[in-house]
């Protein structure tokens, strides 16, 4: 995900998870204790730049919005009515960054725990002069459950979700009944889930909790083309040409 580590490239273009050994440093036993959910990310150093740490200071009071196990006031945060699409874990940004530009009328509630995507996405906001995206710096699991009301949202995002591909660390994955059976209830009725994975292994999984769930409905038969408005990443363009697969899942909230 982050380009800065400068690890060699792994099989899978975009499935550099779990991070290495000394990346989970940060994750102390206060924070297991207290966040009783298992985590579908570890805290990592990572490298800040320079420009990444201005904009986390100079933007972040801006278009960030702090963490409070209270009720978010969605059109409150973007001061105005209009379709909300939440992102779960952005990574650096581009994506992201290139969705909102391209789709104005849209308002995009974007949560990632990571300081430089963090960094990098509010330069990308900086520089493009992006209204519609507010952050979220906190895990995604306590934000549902604290913040969002049920049927707030008009869409979710979920592009490349760390595939937490040793057997052993399947439990890690994101996308499993439960947070699905939570996160359908923030979705209005009509709305939907986009899921994007370039490992085969967790497309399967993600399309039977998908297809498992009685509040949603396939809108094709199994995997669906990838909209338009995703755009493709490097990683991606580099996997495809490489011949590794990408699955989309795209389900709607009946
Ligand atoms: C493999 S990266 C993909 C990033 C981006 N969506 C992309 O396509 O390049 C997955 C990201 O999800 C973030 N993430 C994982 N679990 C999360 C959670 N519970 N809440 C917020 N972000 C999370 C990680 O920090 C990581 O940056």
């Amino acid at each position: 995900m982050n380009e800065s580590t400068k690890r060699p490239l792994p099989e899978s273009p975009l499935s550099n998870f779990p991070p290495q050994a000394g990346e989970r440093a940060n994750e102390s036993l206060r924070d297991v204790q207290v966040n009783r959910h298992i985590r579908s990310f570890v805290r990592r150093q990572g490298r800040l730049s320079v420009a990444q740490h201005r904009a986390v200071d100079t933007l972040l009071p801006r278009f960030g919005i702090a963490y409070v196990a209270q009720p978010l006031d969605l059109t409150a945060a973007f001061a105005r009515t209009a379709p909300k699409i939440l992102e779960i874990g952005f990574g650096m940004g581009d994506s992201t960054a290139t969705i909102a530009l391209d789709n104005p009328t849209n308002d995009y509630l974007c949560l990632e725990v990571h300081t430089p995507g963090v960094g990098n996405l509010l330069k990308l906001i900086d520089a493009q002069g992006i209204a519609n995206i507010r952050i979220i710096q906190h895990d995604a699991v306590e934000v549902l459950r604290d913040m969002l009301a049920d049927g707030s949202l008009d869409g979710v995002h979920i592009f490349f979700p760390d595939p937490w591909h040793k057997a052993r660390h399947n439990k890690r994955r994101l996308i499993q009944t439960p947070f699905i059976a939570a996160l359908v209830q923030k979705i209005k009725v009509g709305g939907y889930i986009h899921v994007a994975t370039d490992w085969q292994n967790y497309a399967e999984q993600v399309l039977q909790v998908l297809s498992d769930e009685p509040l949603l409905q396939n809108t094709v038969a199994d995997y669906a083309p990838r909209p338009d408005y995703r755009p493709l990443t490097k990683f991606e363009k580099r996997g495809l040409n490489l011949g590794h697969g990408v699955w989309d899942l795209v389900f709607t909230r009946v």
